[in-house]
C-alpha cells in the first residue's frame, strides 16, 4: 500500500494506477476504522481493480460545540488494517494540504441538508459536501462508496455530485453500502465505544423499536402515533431524549405522513447518556 500525504504525491500515484489501466474505487473516511469501514473496503475491492481510502478528520464538518480534538486518531492502526485488506492507496492529507492558506470556498447543498441531523448540526453537511467534492476532484475515482448508516450524508453527497456534474466524468457511481450491525441489531459506529455496558444493552432497543415501528406501519398503523409509540419505547428503555424520529422520502428526505409506495426511510437520532446514536431503515 502506498501512503500519500500531498496532492502532488496523490496525482502521481493515481496516474500510475491509471497508466496500468486499473479502475479505482474511493472509500472516504475520517479514520478510527471499524468493521463497518472494512466492509466498505471489501465491497470496493469487489467492484474495482484498485481501492483508495482517504483518512482525513475534516475540521469543517465539526461544529463549535463538537470536540474536534477529541476525535480518535489512530493512523498507525488504521494503516495496518488497510494494508491487510489489500488497499492500494492511502490518501492521508493534513489540514494545511486540504485547506491551504487563503482557502475560501464552501459547497452548500440546500433542501436535503436542512432537516434531521442538519437541523441539530448547522454547517455540518456543508463541511461534508465540501470535503467530499474536493476528494472526488483529487482522486477522480470510478466509484465512491459510503455507508448507508449515515443516510442523510449519502443523500447530500448524491445531490451534490449530481448538481455539480461530478458523477461523470469524475465519479461514475456513488454506491451506498448497507449498515453493518452487531448481533443484537445495533448499528456499528465509532460512538458505540462511549457507551457503558448498561447503556450498550439499552442501545439495542433502538433497532428493535425501529423494526417494531416498521412492522406497525406495514400493518396499517398511522405514521404519527407509530412514531410517538417508538419514541415512548426508547424513553422507556433508558434513552435520555429523541432528537428526531421521522418517516421520510428516501431520496429527498421530505417527511411523509403516510406510505405512498415510493421508497421511504425511517430515520432516528436519540441520546443515551451523553452519546447521540443515529440509525435508519428502509420501510
Ligand atoms: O462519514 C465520514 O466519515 C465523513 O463524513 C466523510 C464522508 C469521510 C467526510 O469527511
Amino acid at each position: 500500500m502506498q501512503t500519500v500525504t500531498t496532492r502532488e504525491m496523490l496525482r502521481t500515484a493515481v496516474d500510475g494506477l491509471r497508466a496500468e489501466g486499473r479502475t479505482l474505487a474511493l472509500v472516504p473516511t475520517m479514520g478510527a476504522l471499524h468493521e463497518g469501514h472494512l466492509t466498505l473496503v471489501r465491497e470496493a475491492k469487489s467492484r474495482a481493480d484498485s481501492v483508495a481510502v482517504s483518512i482525513f478528520v475534516n475540521p469543517t464538518q465539526f461544529g463549535p460545540n463538537e470536540d474536534l480534538d477529541a476525535y480518535p486518531r489512530r493512523m498507525a492502526e488504521d494503516s495496518a488494517l488497510l494494508e491487510k485488506e489489500g488497499v492500494a492507496l492511502l490518501w492521508a492529507p493534513g489540514v494545511a494540504e486540504m485547506y491551504p492558506d487563503g482557502y475560501a470556498t464552501n459547497v452548500s447543498v440546500s433542501g436535503v441538508s436542512e432537516g434531521l441531523c442538519g437541523a441539530a448540526r448547522p454547517g455540518h453537511f456543508d463541511g461534508v459536501a465540501t470535503v467530499v467534492c474536493k476528494l472526488f476532484n483529487q482522486v477522480r475515482p470510478d466509484l465512491a462508496l459510503f455507508g448507508e448508516k449515515d443516510w442523510q450524508q449519502l443523500a447530500v453527497i448524491r445531490r451534490m455530485a449530481a448538481d455539480l456534474d461530478l458523477v461523470r466524468p469524475h465519479v461514475s457511481a456513488i454506491h451506498g453500502v448497507p449498515t453493518v450491525r452487531e448481533a443484537d441489531g445495533l448499528a456499528l459506529s465509532s460512538r458505540n465505544q462511549y457507551l457503558s455496558p448498561e447503556q450498550r444493552q439499552q442501545a439495542a432497543e433502538l433497532p428493535q423499536a425501529m423494526r417494531d415501528a416498521i412492522a406497525a406501519l406495514h400493518s396499517g398503523s398511522a405514521v404519527a402515533p407509530t412514531l410517538a409509540a417508538m419514541e415512548a419505547h426508547l424513553l422507556q428503555a433508558g434513552f435520555a431524549s429523541v432528537d428526531y424520529a421521522t418517516l421520510a422520502d428516501a431520496a429527498s428526505l421530505v417527511p411523509l405522513d403516510s406510505l405512498s409506495g415510493a421508497p421511504a426511510r425511517l430515520l432516528v437520532a436519540a441520546r443515551i447518556g451523553g452519546t447521540r446514536l443515529i440509525d435508519n431503515m428502509a420501510v
